[in-house]
Parts: C-alpha cells; structure tokens; sequence
C-alpha cells in the first residue's frame, strides 16, 4: 500500500543467502524522510544484508521493499539508485578506479552530469572527506582509515536524499572519527534521512533518533534512541550493550550510589545530570547545616 509519510516501506522481506543461510527474516518497517536511524545488532545480525536488499544489490526471496513510493524490483532499481546511496562496511568494495577522481567522478558521470557539474561535486565531495591532496592517487595505496573516506567520498558525489552507512566509524583515528561525526551532523541537519548500522553503540548518541535493534535476521525493536540504548536487558538480551556513559550511570545505580532511572548516553545529558545530582547534594548538606 502506498504511504506517503515513509520514504522507505520494507514489508515481511525475507532472504536466504545461496549457502541457505537464512540471513533476513520477516522483516517490516517503514522510515520517514529527514529521520535519522541507528541500524544495531551484533555480528550476524543481518544489518549489512539489510541494506544490500535496500540497495537491490540482492534479491529478496519474498517481501517487499518501497522506497521514494516506489515499489523496488528490476525496472525501478536504476532510477531508485539514482537518489539512495550505501557507503560499504568494506571499502574495498566500492574502490576500484585508477585514481580517487576516477572513482569518486563514477556515480555523478553514470548519472549523466557534464563535465562542469562533475568537476565540482568530485571537489566538493574530496574537499567534505578532506582527501584532496589524494586525488590522482589510486584507491588501493590509500590507508583504510582514508579508504573509508573514500568510499563516503564517492557517495557525497551523487548527493543521495537517503544515506546508508555500514559501520562508517571502523578503523578511523580520533580526528578523522570526529571529522566524520561532523560531516554526519551537518547532513542530518540538512534533512538528508540516514540510516547507521554498526554493533558500537557508542557512536550513534547526537547522531541518530532511533535505533532498530536486530538480531538473527530480525528486527527485535524499533523506538527512540533513548528508549533502546538504555533498556540493559533487552539490550543484554541480544549481545548488545548500553553506551559508556549510560553504563556509568547503570553501574553507580546498581551499586546504590544513586538512585536514578536516566541513564545519560550524551556528554550533555551526563553534564545536565551530574550538575544536578552536585545541586541536590549540596541542597540536602545545606538543610543538614541548618
Ligand atoms: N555471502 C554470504 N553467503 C552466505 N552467508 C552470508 C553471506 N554474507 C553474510 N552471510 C550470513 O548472513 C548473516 C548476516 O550477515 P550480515 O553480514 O548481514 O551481518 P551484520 O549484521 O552486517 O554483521 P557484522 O556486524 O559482522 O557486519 C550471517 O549469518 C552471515 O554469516
Ligand atoms: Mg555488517
């Protein structure tokens, strides 16, 4: 049925891989545009087999996916493409030109720009990725941290409205992995609708709203941000973890050192919270004084 609120509609998709592995299981959910998404689970949960099926890079054995109000199948994949985007879990996988320029000017020339146009979204999107000075350079002599950039490089290119980014933050050094927060930030605030898939948790807090938790090929949950990477035993449950700074707060509760059901998993919130948990402290010493 066709929903104009969701850009993306995903309903009772299945696949198995030719091995049979059963890698998608029933799954459904929809995304609305300008949402931003955190895609979690643990090793083998189906996140980047998820989003090859988005892609239609693979065949569902059944279900159905909509995206753009779309039904997804041979014929619309072409055009679908034109407007979605995956950087891959392995950029290996999406380098394969002779230089930088080469790869990342592939998705703006196969979409028909002149030559103009595509000069300047290879610029824009090296200059976004800070991998200019590598523009001649090839792909593969690139280190992996750089490749990453690379891969998000040849994406930006094509400036897609839905984004889709497998494990972005693996094997970044600090910089770049701040450099990469920001890049994400900006686009979010542009109302691009991205979705994260990463098992590390730590990562997603000011980056996305909600969260799908998945695992064995299924979507467990879907909720608020909050709701998800607070909730220890369900994320226990499945592998998974609360982000550090939640887990802080989860330990001093469970030690009785506060008594708290927030679990701050922002450097803001746990700056809110810890200031007020200081006041109250002070407020009740202040009343034992009197
Ligand atoms: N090409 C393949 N052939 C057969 N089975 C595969 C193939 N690729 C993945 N699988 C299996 O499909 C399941 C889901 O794998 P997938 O790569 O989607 O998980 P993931 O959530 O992305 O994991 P990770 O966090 O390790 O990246 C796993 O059981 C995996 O072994
Ligand atoms: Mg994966």
């Amino acid at each position: 049925m066709k929903n104009e609120n969701y850009i993306i509609e995903v309903e009772n998709l299945t696949y198995f891989y030719p091995d049979k592995t059963p890698a998608i299981k029933n799954v459904s959910f929809n995304v609305r545009k300008g949402e931003s998404i955190g895609l979690i689970g643990p090793n083998g949960a189906g996140k980047s087999t998820l989003f090859l099926l988005l892609m239609g890079f693979l065949k569902p054995q059944s279900g159905t996916i909509r995206i753009f109000n779309q039904e997804l199948n041979k014929k619309s994949k072409k055009e679908i493409r034109k407007r979605i985007g995956m950087v891959f879990q392995d950029p290996n996988d999406q380098l394969f030109s002779p230089s930088l320029w080469e790869d990342v000017a592939f998705g703006p020339f196969n979409l028909g720009y002149n030559k103009e146009e595509i000069a300047k979204r290879v610029n824009k999107a090296l200059n976004i990725t800070d991998l200019e000075r590598y523009t001649d350079k090839a792909p593969h002599h690139l280190s992996f941290g750089e490749k990453k950039r690379a891969a998000l490089a040849t994406i930006l290119s094509m400036d897609p409205e839905i984004l889709l980014l497998d494990e972005p933050f693996s094997n970044l050094d600090p910089d770049s992995y701040i450099h990469l927060r920001e890049i994400i930030l900006k686009y979010k605030k542009a109302n691009l609708t991205l979705i994260i898939a990463t098992h590390d948790v730590d990562v997603l807090p000011d980056l996305v709203d909600s969260c799908i938790l998945m695992n064995n090929g299924q979507i467990i949950r879907k909720g608020e941000l909050h709701d998800i990477l607070t909730n220890h035993t369900l994320l226990k449950t499945h592998k998974m973890r609360m982000p550090v700074l939640g887990q802080l707060f989860f330990n001093l509760k469970i030690h009785n050192i506060i008594n708290t059901e927030m679990f701050p998993v922002t450097l803001t919130e746990a700056e809110k919270f810890i200031e007020s948990l200081l006041k109250s402290k002070d407020n009740t010493r202040k009343m034992s004084n009197c």
